[in-house]
Order: structure tokens, then C-alpha cells, then sequence
């Protein structure tokens, strides 16, 4: 019989990538997801949808008993920059809706979860790219939130309750190349979307956060790795998990740098035309540079990126507009 996987937010940018990979693998599909920010057009045809918050129990609870085998959780808030003016509403909803989620889980009898983590747990990197062995200090409220699950998830571990995989993605890009998903995020926070917004005039311009980091051309430079590979890289941790395996933390990532300008010129080579932006001083707590070390993921998962020229990921958002 078929494996049944809950993916708490599911309807979302990430999760519903890792909803059509659990489908094409064969696994059943439940998502949980209270749409807050995820969008029901995501929501594939097999898959089956149960509309709710992970703050609500009782909800929560009948969606565990439904004879689920494993849980991929992905119901988060993930602005870094909101996370540090409104902490509350990331406690509530990354901490205890999390823990909510582990409870479910071992009132349930459900042994195996897959959980999104960040880069952000690491904080400023003391040298890249970042392995897993990198000191763990976060510099965000956001970040801090992700290493709170990671630790409550290793006790819980520890006492008999489940095991976990906790992948730690760098900046997560693109979009299926079949364009089977097409939910755009509402009020994106992130590059690659806002330029996405300004090469489809839905924005007028956006800006380049500074240009004097101690970078090649002077603009950040970032590990993007794209959503198809991230989505792999969930489906084959939960099988991992399911054969009793020991839980594990890894990262996601390319381990190749990309600076902000190079992502620019290359979504203007990809799109054919100019974009709008300006130079616009530095935003507050960004790295100079971030990449990934990403060799565990090979060791543990026999996971590597299929995508990793910037051109090709930026063509599988451009394609969802023309
Ligand atoms: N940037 C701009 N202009 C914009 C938006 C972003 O220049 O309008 C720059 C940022 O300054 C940064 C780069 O583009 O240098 C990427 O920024 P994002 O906001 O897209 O992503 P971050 O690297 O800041 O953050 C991402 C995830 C976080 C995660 C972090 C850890 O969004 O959830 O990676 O690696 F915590």
C-alpha cells in the first residue's frame, strides 16, 4: 500500500513542489494547510486537501489520525525582516504551531518527519561554504525559530518518538519545469520573485541592496538551489526515515556562488529586455557571501542538484509568464 505523507503546508511556494514529488513517486498526498499564504491552485488534483491551521489542535489531531506514515512540514512564516519587528506571531506560528505538529504526531504514532529548515540557523558564516559543522548562532528571530524545532525535534528523537530529517536550504529558486505549479507568492520578500514582479510590470523597479560588499562586483553573493531539487531532496529523506534510519541535518544547497547583479543579468538575458533597478544602500544583517558545503547531502541522501546554471532556474520562472 501506498505511504501517506501529511505536508503541513503544502499549498505553499516549496511545499507544493514536494507535493507533486511525493505524487510522482507514488506516496499519497494529504496537505494541511490553512492557505494563509499558500494558494489552493497549488493544490494538485491527487492530492487530497484539508483546509486548517497548525495552531488549531483539535484539527490538527484528525488530520494525524487519518493513518498518515510520515509528515513533511513546512507551515511557516519565513520573512526574516518581519521575524525581527512582530517575534510573537513567529513564535506562535514557527515554534509552538511546529511543536503542535510533533504532538500530533506522538499522540498519533507518527515516527518519521521531514522539516524545513534555513540557512538561517547558521548566523554570519565564520567561513564558507558552510558545512554542517559550522557554528549554529542565528542572527534573526526567523532563524532562531528553525534551530528551536531542530533541538525539540532531537529530543523528541532522543526520547523514542520519532526520527527527522532537518534540511536546511540556502535560497530556494524556480519553479517545476512542467509549470504544473503556478501560484505566484503574494507580497514576495525575496530576489528572485520581486524581480519576477518587475519584468511582468506588476512592480515598477526594485533595488539592488548595496554594492560595496567585499564581493567580486561589490553585490552579495548567495547558494541558489531550485525547488524541483529541493523537492527530491525531501521525498528521498523521508524514505531514508522510514527504513529506521538515524536523524540527520543537512544542507541544501549548490555550493556554487551567485551575486545579486549576476542573477539581474542573467534573468535580463533570459527575458530579453532591460529591467528597472537602482543601487539602494545595504539591508541590515545581510552576508557577504553564503554558499553551501553540500557534500552530507550527497553522503546521506546520494542528493545533488540537477540545476545549477542561474540561466536555466531563472527560464523555469520565466515560463510561467509567457
Ligand atoms: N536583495 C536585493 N533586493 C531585493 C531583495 C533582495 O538586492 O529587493 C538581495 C539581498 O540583499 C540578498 C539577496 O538579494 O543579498 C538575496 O536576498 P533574499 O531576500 O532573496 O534571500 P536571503 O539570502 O536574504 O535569505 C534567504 C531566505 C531566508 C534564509 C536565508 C538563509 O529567504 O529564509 O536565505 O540563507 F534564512
Amino acid at each position: 500500500m501506498a505511504k501517506k505523507i501529511l505536508v503541513a503546508g503544502g499549498a505553499g511556494y516549496i511545499g507544493s513542489h514536494v507535493q507533486k514529488q511525493l505524487l510522482e513517486e507514488g506516496f499519497d498526498v494529504l496537505i494541511y494547510d490553512n492557505l494563509s499564504s499558500g494558494d489552493k491552485i497549488n493544490i494538485l488534483p491527487d492530492a487530497t486537501f484539508i483546509e486548517g491551521d497548525i495552531l488549531d489542535t483539535a484539527s490538527l489531531n484528525k488530520a494525524m489520525s487519518l493513518d498518515i506514515d510520515g509528515v513533511v512540514h513546512l507551515a511557516a512564516k519565513k520573512a526574516v525582516g518581519e521575524s525581527m519587528i512582530h517575534p510573537e506571531i513567529y513564535a506562535e506560528n514557527n515554534i509552538i504551531g511546529a511543536i503542535n505538529i510533533l504532538n500530533a504526531m506522538s499522540k498519533n504514532n507518527v515516527k518519521h518527519i521531514v522539516f524545513s529548515s534555513s540557512a538561517a540557523v547558521y548566523g554570519m558564516p565564520q567561513y564558507t561554504p558552510i558545512d554542517e559543522n559550522h557554528p549554529i548562532n542565528p542572527i534573526n528571530y526567523y532563524g532562531y525559530t528553525k534551530l528551536a524545532i531542530e533541538q525539540n525535534m532531537a529530543w523528541y528523537a532522543k526520547l523514542g518518538k520519532l526520527n527527522y530529517a532537518a534540511l536546511r536550504y540556502f535560497n530556494a529558486v524556480g519553479y517545476a519545469a512542467d509549470k504544473s505549479i503556478t501560484g505566484r507568492e503574494r507580497n514576495p520578500q525575496n530576489l528572485m520573485p520581486i524581480i519576477m514582479e518587475v519584468a511582468t510590470g506588476k512592480r515598477e523597479k526594485f533595488s539592488i541592496f548595496g554594492n560595496d560588499y567585499n564581493t567580486p562586483d561589490g553585490t552579495c553573493v548567495r547558494d541558489y538551489v531550485h525547488v524541483t531539487d529541493l523537492a527530491k531532496a525531501h521525498t528521498t529523506a523521508m524514505r531514508k526515515l522510514m527504513t529506521g534510519a538515524e536523524s540527520f541535518a543537512l544542507n541544501l544547497g549548490t555550493g556554487k556562488g551567485t551575486s545579486v547583479k549576476e542573477i539581474v543579468d542573467a534573468t535580463e538575458k533570459v527575458i530579453g529586455k532591460k529591467l528597472n533597478y537602482n543601487y539602494a544602500p545595504r539591508r541590515p544583517g545581510d552576508p557577504d557571501l553564503l554558499t553551501a558545503k553540500n557534500d552530507k547531502a550527497f553522503e546521506v541522501l546520494g542528493w545533488s542538484p540537477q540545476y545549477t546554471d542561474p540561466e536555466d532556474i531563472i527560464r523555469t520562472v520565466w515560463n510561467l509568464e509567457i
